[in-house]
């Protein structure tokens, strides 16, 4: 088991919480998106986007415990999500349908190539249940930017 400090488990850690960031602050953006999209779309995306921010957020919680169950600190608050995370603010509530969904669409594969980086460093330091359970977000990850994309053609 790690102990606190152990440099074995940084990049699996920081890749944790960077997962974590954005897994916040992409719940965010497509709650934003949710509440704001307009157009002859509106109920299908309204939807769509209520959906995937309630799988976003379903998986918080199990993100940070696995920092926890390697004996490392989480993030704290929203001031350290907006600093560790890489999904930029949209607070132009006036942009197109189309433009937030590709938006949203682009923003998943941010968080996709994060999670990749999580299974990497897991595998790295035989962190089997963190490599385990970062299969299953990562899926859900993929669905994602499937609908997404599909929406744009
Ligand atoms: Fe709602």
């Amino acid at each position: 088991m790690a102990t606190l400090g152990n440099n074995a488990k940084s990049g699996l850690v920081t890749a944790l919480n960077g997962a974590l960031a954005d897994t916040m602050a992409l719940y965010f953006k497509t709650k934003n998106f949710h509440w704001h999209v307009a157009g002859p779309r509106f109920r299908d995306l309204h939807l769509l986007f209520d959906e995937q921010a309630a799988q976003l957020i379903g998986t918080v919680d199990d993100i940070g415990e696995r920092v926890r169950k390697n004996d490392e600190y989480t993030l704290t608050s929203i001031g350290t999500v907006a600093s560790e995370t890489q999904i930029k603010d949209q607070d132009d509530v006036t942009i197109a349908a189309d433009a937030m969904v590709a938006e949203l669409r682009d923003d998943n594969r941010k968080l996709h190539d994060r999670l990749s980086k999580v299974k990497e460093e897991a595998e790295s330091v035989g962190d089997n249940a963190t490599s385990g359970i970062v299969d299953d977000w990562i899926d859900q990850c993929e669905e994602r930017i499937w609908f997404l994309n599909q929406t744009t053609k």
